[in-house]
């Protein structure tokens, strides 16, 4: 590492977005407690994703990360924690199946709280408040009270995140991933959903495939994988007080690893060059993401590739392009062309969410599904054109019946957002949708995968 490292060096650094707490000692203790409790992850499933990564780097898998925009403790209740593990599931299947290629299964849950906000303040009426910067920090009730930054919230934040991976570990490890339990990972009510039709004939496939396996003698007591799966939490590494109060130093390799979640990733407005959140990132070990929008220049990228993985480490860093549906195909090109230019390993990964946010006529902040699609495609397309592997995508969902993103086959309306509109940020897909972009995108990896077969048996001929 050129400078030295070490897990509060970000302070000497410009922080942006990062908030102010009034009383410095409230926040010290705070930190000292977060300090002395238990790793929420251990060093080695971090190395364990990173390998998983570096495989998806090289074109060999896919990466699925999703999950909700802002976790919240109103919602925390485990029936939502099963029905967005069991939607991630249900699409990683659909994915695997399509591509026969590996889905990487994370999700932005576990610790997702902080947000960055375009506004500093708040104006409802003639009052004037700090904006809502996350569970962990305040309180999204619109009164002085909440909306004061509480530095207790960032432990009550570490004990719902923990609470969270334990019941996730449980699911991952404990029999509900079973392949066999396939067809009863369909919620009610995707029973509207077309889609819903097309999962219980795929499942029935799957089924079919496992019988045959096991009549040769290969069933879920013998192959572990069966049984169980890989899931790994992630979240935007925002709030650095808190990751380095849960940065710890690996007993084994003597490497500093933030223990909050397998994967911290830095978001688009924190990623400026010489930020607080770089320098944070650049001395854990842990597999990175980075947000590109439109105003990354490839330069800058590559400076910060340079910074972040100067090993040029594969599955270190994953880059999460997130430009909006008409900007994808003209912004994106200029970067991938660089990254490949200069030989770095990245994962691409497309986030169609966060370049698409339209406000409704009725109020609400919504994402139309048509544009998040479009996104996709688009990634897609630029993918193919310059060769490169379109190796994942990071959504905003959960797999709970609500009305937040407009469209899909079972079409919400701008009239009806406000029948179930729960998100504490951003809109999100709901389970319908979620499962229906998977296909969508089931189709996008058979058609990459079609054509890459192709280009080797032309290449061999
Ligand atoms: C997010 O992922 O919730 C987010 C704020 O994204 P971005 O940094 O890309 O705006
Ligand atoms: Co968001």
């Amino acid at each position: 590492m050129p400078k030295t490292w070490n897990p509060e060096s970000w302070k000497s650094h410009e922080a942006r977005h990062l908030p102010h707490y009034e009383d410095a000692a409230e926040l010290a203790e705070a930190e000292t407690t977060l300090a002395s409790y238990p790793p929420l992850v251990f060093a080695g499933e971090a190395r364990a994703l990173k390998a998983d990564l570096a495989e998806v780097a090289g074109g060999h898998g896919f990466l699925l990360q999703g999950g909700d925009c802002a976790e919240s403790f109103a919602e925390f209740h485990p029936n939502n924690i099963r029905d967005t593990f069991r939607v991630l599931l249900q699409m990683a299947v659909v994915m695997t199946f399509a591509s026969k290629r590996p889905v990487v299964k994370v999700g932005r849950m576990a610790g997702q709280f902080a947000k960055p906000r375009s506004s500093a303040t708040e104006t409802i009426g003639d009052m004037t408040l700090p904006s809502y910067l996350g569970d962990n920090i305040n309180g999204i009730d619109f009164d002085p009270a909440s909306r004061r930054n509480d530095p207790q919230r960032m432990v009550r934040a570490y004990s719902q995140a923990a609470a969270t991976l334990n019941l996730l570990r449980a699911f991952a490890g404990g029999g509900y991933a079973n392949l066999r339990q396939v067809h009863q990972w369909t919620l009610d009510f995707m029973g509207r959903t077309p889609w819903a039709e097309k999962f219980s004939q795929m499942a029935d496939r799957i089924g079919e495939a496992l019988d045959f396996m096991e009549a040769c003698g290969i069933d879920p007591g013998t192959v572990p994988q069966l049984q169980g799966t890989s899931f790994y939490t992630s979240h935007e590494s925002l709030l650095l007080p808190y990751e380095q109060a849960m940065t710890r130093q690996d007993s084994l390799t003597g490497d500093w690893y933030a223990t909050s979640a397998h994967m911290l990733w830095i978001g688009d407005r924190t990623r400026f060059p010489g930020s607080a959140h770089i320098e944070f990132a650049r001395g854990i070990g842990n597999p990175l993401g980075m947000k590109c929008g439109p105003s990354l220049e490839p330069d800058a990228l590559l400076r910060l590739l340079d910074e972040l993985n100067p090993a040029r480490e594969a599955g270190r860093i994953t880059l999460i392009s997130r430009f909006g549906h008409d900007k994808v195909e003209d912004g994106l090109p200029r970067l991938v062309r660089a990254v490949t230019r200069e030989g770095h390993p990245v994962v691409w990964s497309c986030d169609p969410m966060h370049g698409n946010v339209v406000k409704s006529d009725s109020g609400f902040k919504t994402r139309p599904f048509d544009r998040i699609l479009r996104e996709v495609k688009g990634f897609f397309a630029v993918h193919r054109a310059e060769g490169t592997h379109p190796g994942g995508i990071h959504i905003e969902m959960t797999g709970q019946d609500v009305t937040e993103c407009v469209g899909g086959a079972v079409a919400i309306t701008e009239e009806r957002l406000g029948d179930r509109y729960h998100t504490h940020c951003d809109p999100r897909l709901n389970a319908e949708q979620s499962l229906e972009l998977a296909f969508l995108v089931a189709e996008m990896l058979n058609e990459a995968a079609g054509s890459r077969d192709a280009e080797v048996s032309a290449d061999a001929a």
